[in-house]
């Protein structure tokens, strides 16, 4: 006899998932993790507020809202555990939040209530949490799953991968859900760290210092993928949530392109301002729509000095590109340090999208971020660690 149904490595927010509805069946489960406590990136996300879901991320919109080489893989398991299925547990349990923007939802208290919420859930459903630790070789036998866990090994008929991407490894990332499916035949996708500030030459990033801590609402854009939201400049670079966004996009070697005047025609508002204010320097016209360091430097790029009356209608249209197009090339990012998420992953192929099973490997599943399968900024990585992690849970 195995000594348990389900042992679930990893205990964020997938795998606390997993382990609660598989316990929730009947189902004796185990959840360990090398982490001396559960959900920490849960405990740190949305700035300690934890941006538990978004109320966008239905599988109608999946489609876009998740990047993965099969963007429809995503769709099965956000379509049967949807936002408000997650809302209505923390409703239930008294959580106060808020929408933020956008569709985000967070906490207005500490992310700790989401943790603990799960954590109770989990015991409430008879799991067992091993925290603090490591997990070694692992196989299969004809009954299940052999784990090494600590100085013991333990047996289970499933085993539910959860133990994220390689972002924060700092905070236990390991890549260990990488190295267990090429153990069992599956593939992995390349992966890269996405939602992360973007790096700059030094040479742009001695023009780009001066404005660290500086604000604003851009349309970053890369290819035909626009997002408009508030940019700040830091001492590394970009960063922000329009920067984030955009870096799941961003490859190497290409340019992203700025327009700080979203909703504006640059055109029109310089040639507005030609006839209103002739006498006026295009730096000061500038500084009445963005913050005043940014339109210095934005005027330095025109590089038209002189009264804005006495540009030409072809100097203008150049500085309107300037204002609405800008090019910038990063060099790189701030890598899994900093990243949020990592894209890429176990490739879906080999994974049934309805219950997160391998296809191969009866018993086995991979969930949350280690699955190739990565959602926008904004609670879409959440509603994707607690879809993926109830489909499993459900038959694991
Ligand atoms: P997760 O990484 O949460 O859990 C994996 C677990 O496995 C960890 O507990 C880890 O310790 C454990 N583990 C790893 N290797 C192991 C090993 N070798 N042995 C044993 N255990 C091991 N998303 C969102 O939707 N809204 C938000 O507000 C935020 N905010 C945010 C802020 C920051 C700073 C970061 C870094 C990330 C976010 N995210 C987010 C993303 C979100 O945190 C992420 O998508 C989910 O945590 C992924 O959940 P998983 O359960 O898949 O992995």
């Amino acid at each position: 006899m195995p000594d348990f149904d389900v042992i679930v490595l990893g205990a964020g927010a997938a795998g606390m998932m997993a382990g609660i509805e598989a316990g929730k069946r009947g189902r004796k489960v185990l959840v360990v993790d090398h982490a001396r406590d559960p959900g920490e990136k849960i405990r740190i996300s949305g700035g300690g507020r934890c941006n538990f879901t978004n109320v966008n991320a239905t599988h109608t919109l999946g489609r876009e809202r998740f990047l993965s080489s099969n963007p429809r893989f995503a769709l099965s398991a956000l379509s049967r555990y949807t936002p408000d299925m997650f809302i209505a547990r923390v409703k239930k349990q008294g959580i106060a939040y808020h929408e933020k923007t956008l569709g985000q939802l967070f906490c207005d208290g500490p992310a700790t209530q989401i943790v603990s919420m799960l954590t109770n859930d989990l015991r409430a459903a008879g799991a067992a949490i091993w925290t603090g630790r490591e997990v070694g070789s692992i196989e299969k036998t004809a009954d299940g799953f052999d784990v090494m866990v600590g100085d013991g090994r333990v047996t289970a008929t499933s085993l539910v991968v959860a133990t994220g991407g390689k972002s924060i490894p700092k905070m236990g990332a390991t890549g260990l859900a990488y190295q267990i499916a090429r153990q069992f035949g599956l593939e992995v996708t390349d992966t890269r760290p996405a939602l992360v500030p973007l790096t700059f030459e030094p040479g742009a990033l001695e023009q780009l210092k001066p404005l660290a801590g500086v604000s604003t609402n851009a349309v970053v854009g890369h290819g035909k993928t626009q997002f408009e939201e508030a940019l700040l400049f830091t001492h590394r670079g970009l960063s922000g949530p329009a920067i984030l966004q955009i870096s799941s996009y961003w490859r190497d070697g290409d340019a992203i392109s700025v327009n700080l005047l979203p909703g504006a025609d640059a055109l029109e508002f310089l040639r507005a301002a030609r006839k209103a204010t002739p006498k006026l320097h295009i730096q000061t016209v500038l500084s009445d729509k963005l913050p005043r360091r940014l339109a210095q430097l934005v005027g330095e790029l025109i590089n038209q000095p002189g009264m804005i009356g006495d540009l030409s209608d072809k100097k203008l249209m150049a500085a309107a590109e300037q204002v609405s197009r800008w090019r910038l090339k990063p060099v790189g990012s701030e890598g899994y340090r900093t990243a949020e998420v990592t894209l890429g992953g176990i490739d879906t192929t080999g994974l049934d999208a309805k219950t997160m099973v391998a296809r191969q490997v009866p018993g086995l599943f991979f969930v949350g971020e280690a699955v190739d399968v990565t959602g926008w900024l904004g609670g879409y990585n959440f509603q994707w660690a607690w879809a993926s992690g109830w489909a499993a849970g459900q038959v694991a």
